[in-house]
């Protein structure tokens, strides 16, 4: 039997509950939400609204309307950067980001639009909210933050970053894509302006879904305009939520879909969370008791989502990945498009091997996965 340990890159499997919603958007009511009248239009809309109530409810959003539908947690963070920035700003971000933040920073920088400070996360892999505070300056306009790597898993202190942003009265920008769905999210408690997500990960949801909560009183400028469905008659983008930042149809069946998901994954949570964890412990707990495995990832449970990093003896991660795929194994060996976080963890040339649970891994599919890393020393 196949094991699926990439879940970090994208869930697997949807539950049968995700794909019967969105076949059913695609069968039952296949209509265009929020351009006409007629009986299916209404209940793609309604669809589309549930979908967003959900996802409100799971981050405890004050206002449903504030939660954007976007097409993976790279066009949500788009969105939060570039809606956000203006010429001569200054950002802060740490080496953790995923490219989908660094390059979108680094290409503005490169531009002379901004200036960007990388903060380099403490020799445990956790970023000290008293680093983001020494990077400030009097032009610090943006601070983003992982809420977990994507490459260690490390639980980011991302609250106590949050009263820093609040002090200085700069933007504060939180990546979930490795959190929301694998552990409780508060976007209130955690003081940011601004928290994006994909849909295909812990969410559960299909593809091509993703979204930003932007809290109350934030105004971005819209990547896209277009087509809503209101205003019509407006040659300008309308100002409302969500229209301002969804122009053009969405991805109906994903949403339905993610909608699906977020239903599961709220009434199933703490077992999830709790599941996750106990996986990703075993498999850390076993890869330590190996002679010549280099461990990347926080020893401690608490302190990590559902992935173990590491490298065997002195192959090149790709060698490992490879072996294990030849077993029908799935994880992920390279850089994980997170170079800086490898960086770090001088892993930058040879990358690392990443395995990340979900809820449907068994401990089964753990010894037997630790029994083919094994077979490699
Ligand atoms: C930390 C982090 N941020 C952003 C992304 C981008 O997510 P998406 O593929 O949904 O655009 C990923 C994807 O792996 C990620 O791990």
């Amino acid at each position: 039997m196949p094991i699926y340990f990439d879940n970090a890159a994208t869930s697997h499997p949807k539950p049968k509950a995700v794909v019967d919603a969105a076949v059913r958007a695609m069968t039952e009511f296949n209509a265009n939400p929020g351009r006409s009248g007629h009986r299916a239009a209404l209940a793609a809309a309604r669809q589309v609204l549930d979908t967003r109530e959900r996802l409100a409810g799971l981050i405890n959003a004050p206002d449903p309307m504030s939660v954007i539908h976007c097409f993976n947690c790279t066009d949500a963070l788009n969105l939060a950067i570039k809606g956000s920035l203006h010429a001569g700003d200054h950002v802060i971000a740490t080496q953790l980001e995923h490219n989908s933040v660094l390059r979108v920073l680094a290409t503005l920088a490169a531009r002379e639009r901004i200036t960007l400070t990388l903060v380099a996360p403490r020799p445990d892999g956790f970023v000290d909210p008293g680093d983001i505070r020494a990077a400030l300056t009097d032009k610090t306009a943006l601070i983003a933050c992982t809420h977990a790597s994507n490459v260690t898993g490390a639980i980011q202190p991302v609250a106590a970053i949050g009263q820093v942003a609040k002090q200085c009265g700069a933007r504060y920008l939180i990546d979930g894509a490795q959190a929301l769905g694998a552990m409780p999210v508060d976007v209130q408690a955690l003081s940011c302006e601004m928290y994006a997500f994909p849909g295909h990960k812990s969410l559960l949801g299909p593809q091509g879904t993703g979204g930003l909560y932007i809290a109350p009183g934030v105004r971005l400028l819209p990547l896209r305009e277009g087509g809503t469905g209101s205003s019509s008659d407006s040659m300008l983008q309308p100002d409302e939520l969500p229209e301002r930042y969804e122009s053009g149809t969405v991805n109906l069946p994903g949403i339905a879909g993610l909608g699906a998901g977020c239903a599961y994954v709220a009434e199933n949570l703490a077992q999830i969370m709790m599941h996750e964890r106990e996986l990703a412990q075993a498999l850390y707990e076993g890869l330590a008791a190996m002679e010549g495995i280099t461990l990347y990832s926080p020893a401690r449970e608490a302190e990590r989502a559902g992935i173990v990093c590491f490298n065997v003896a002195d192959l090149s991660s790709s060698q490992v990945s490879d072996a294990l795929a030849q077993r029908d194994i799935a994880v992920r060996g390279g850089l994980h498009c997170a170079p800086g976080a490898h960086r770090v963890l001088g892993t930058l040339r040879r990358g690392a091997v990443r395995a990340s649970v979900g809820h449907a891994n068994t401990f089964e599919e753990v010894d037997q996965f630790l029994e083919a890393v094994r077979a490699m020393l």
